[in-house]
C-alpha cells in the first residue's frame, strides 16, 4: 500500500517512474556554468562527528577523533577554495553548519573553518548552527557566540528522565534544562530546541508537560518531530515487525495538537512543518534559499537542474580532496517538473509562499500548473490561498507529516542508507 502511494505520488508530481541517482562527476567547467546563472547561494557545512552514536538518529555520522577532525578542516578549507573560485562575490544569503555535532568540533578547527569561509566567500547572513546539550558550558556558549554563530539549535529531546534513557541520551532533565537556560541568556538573535514526540510509552500527559517547560524555559523557538523509524538505524531494525506507521498517526496527530494549543497560547506562531517561533523572533532554520552547495562528508549541493550530494565517509572525504579530486559521490539531473515539485514541495514545507515567488522562478504562474491541486487541497482544509499568497493549515501539516513518513523517509533510507553502506555507490534508485 504504501509502495503503491509513493508510486502514485512520484508520478502524479514529477511525471517520473523513478528518481536516479549516478555516479556522474562534474568537471569543473560543467559546475562553473551552472553558477553562473545562479544570483545567490545558501552554504551548508556538514560536521559528520559525534561523541557516541544514537540509536534512532539517521545522518551521517561517525564517532569523533583528534586526527580525523584534523584533516577534515583541511579538507574543507580546499573544499571552499574550489568552490570560492566558482562562486566569485555572488552573495551568500544563508548559512547552517549541521550534523552530527557540529560542536565536537569547537576546540578543534570549527572556527577555523568558518573564518574560512567568510575570507573566501561574500556571507552576508546570520550562521545558523546545532548543538548538543552537553558542549554547552559558559565557557563554550561564549565560544559559540565568539565565532559568529547568532542562532543555536539544542538537541533536547525529550524532558522525562525515562525517555532520555531509552533514547540512550547522555544527560538528565536537571543537566539538560540548566543548559538550555544557560543559552538562553547568552543574547543569541534565537535559541532553538529539537525535541522528539510519539515516543515509546510517552503518554498525551507527559507531552502537555513537555510543553509547558519549553515555554517556562524561554526558548525563542521548538522543533518538534515525531520520532521517526529510519530501517537503517538500530532502532528501525528493531521496530521493523512491530511498526505502522498509519496506526501511529491518530497518536502523533493528537499529541502534535496539544503542542500546537500550548504553542499558540504562548505567542509563538507555527513557523515550519514542524517548528514553532516566537513571534517578531527570526526563525532558525536550515538554508532558507533554493539554491545552495553542500560542504563536507555527505554535504548536498542543488543547483537548479542538477543535486549532487559527497561521499559519506569523512576518511574518503578528506582522500578525495588530498587527492584533488572532488568529492562527489552521487548526482541527480532534474527536469523542469522534477524542479517545480521540488520547490514547491520545500516552501510548502516552509508552510507558506507567495504566487509571485513560483512566477519568478519559473516564469509562468503556479495556477496555470498547479491550480486543481490546490482548489482540492484548499477545498480539504489542507491550505489558505488568498489569491496572492499559500499558507499551509495545521490540517495539512499533519498530512504532510504524513506524507513524509511514507515517501520522504523510505526516499533519504534509501539515498543515506546506501551511501553510508557503499561510499561511492555505482548508482541509486528510489
Ligand atoms: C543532528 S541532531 C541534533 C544535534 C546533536 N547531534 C544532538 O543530538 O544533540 C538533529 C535532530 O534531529 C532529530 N532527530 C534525529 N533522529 C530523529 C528521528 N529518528 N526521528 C525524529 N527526529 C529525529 C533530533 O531531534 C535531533 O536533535
Ligand atoms: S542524534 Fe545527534 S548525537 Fe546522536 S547520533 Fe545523531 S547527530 Fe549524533
Amino acid at each position: 500500500m504504501e509502495q503503491f502511494i509513493r508510486r502514485f505520488l512520484l508520478k502524479r508530481l514529477t511525471g517520473e517512474r523513478e528518481i536516479l541517482f549516478t555516479r556522474a562527476v562534474p568537471s569543473r567547467e560543467e559546475l562553473r556554468a551552472k553558477l553562473e546563472s545562479i544570483d545567490a547561494l545558501g552554504i551548508y557545512l556538514h560536521i559528520p562527528f559525534c561523541e557516541q552514536i544514537c540509536p534512532y538518529c539517521p545522518y551521517n555520522k561517525e564517532i569523533y577523533s583528534d586526527e580525523l577532525a584534523k584533516g577534515y578542516v583541511n579538507a574543507v578549507k580546499k573544499e571552499i577554495d574550489f568552490y570560492a573560485d566558482l562562486v566569485g562575490n555572488k552573495p551568500i544569503t544563508s548559512f547552517y553548519i549541521g550534523g552530527g555535532t557540529p560542536t565536537t568540533m569547537l576546540d578543534t578547527g570549527l572556527a577555523d573553518m568558518i573564518g574560512h569561509i567568510r575570507d573566501a566567500l561574500d556571507v552576508r547572513c546570520d550562521i545558523h548552527m546545532e548543538s548538543h546539550p552537553n558542549h554547552l558550558s559558559a565557557e563554550n556558549l561564549s565560544k559559540i557566540k565568539s565565532i559568529g554563530v547568532q542562532q543555536l539549535s539544542i538537541g533536547v529531546e525529550a524532558l522525562v528522565d525515562r525517555h532520555l534513557k531509552a533514547l540512550c541520551r547522555p544527560y538528565t532533565v536537571n543537566g539538560v534544562k540548566e543548559a538550555v537556560g544557560r543559552a538562553v541568556s547568552q543574547g543569541f538573535k534565537c535559541v532553538n530546541v529539537d525535541v522528539m514526540f510519539a515516543l515509546p510509552g510517552q503518554t498525551y500527559q507527559e507531552i502537555e508537560e513537555t510543553g509547558h517547560q519549553l515555554v517556562a524555559l524561554g526558548v525563542d523557538q521548538v522543533a518538534a518531530y515525531p520520532l521517526f523509524r529510519f530501517p537503517y538505524t538500530p532502532l528501525g531494525k528493531a521496530s521493523k515487525t512491530r511498526y505502522h506507521v498509519l496506526f501511529q498517526s491518530l497518536k502523533r496527530r493528537r499529541m502534535l495538537g496539544i503542542l500546537e494549543d500550548i504553542f499558540y497560547q504562548a505567542g509563538y506562531e507555527r513557523s515550519s512543518v514542524w517548528a514553532f517561533t516566537k513571534r517578531g523572533v527570526p526563525r532558525y532554520c536550515s538554508v532558507t534559499v533554493p539554491l545552495y552547495v553542500g560542504l563536507g562528508a555527505s554535504g548536498g549541493t542543488y543547483l537548479k537542474d542538477v543535486f549532487y550530494v559527497n561521499t559519506f565517509s569523512a576518511a574518503e572525504y578528506i582522500k578525495a580532496l588530498a587527492e584533488d579530486r572532488m568529492p562527489i559521490a552521487l548526482s541527480l539531473d532534474l527536469t523542469e517538473r522534477m524542479q517545480r515539485s521540488g520547490w514547491l514541495y520545500w516552501r510548502i514545507y516552509e508552510t507558506q509562499f507567495t504566487k509571485a515567488d513560483y512566477q519568478e522562478r519559473f516564469g509562468e504562474s503556479i495556477d496555470s500548473a498547479y491550480g486543481g491541486y490546490l482548489r482540492f487541497l484548499k477545498r480539504l482544509g489542507f491550505l489558505k490561498d488568498d489569491g496572492k499568497r499559500v499558507v499551509l493549515s495545521d490540517r495539512g501539516s499533519f498530512w504532510l507529516h504524513a506524507c513524509e513518513d511514507i515517501v520522504s523517509i523510505d526516499y533519504i533510507s534509501k539515498l543515506w542508507g546506501t551511501s553510508k553502506r557503499d561510499l561511492w555507490p555505482e548508482k541509486v534508485v528510489l
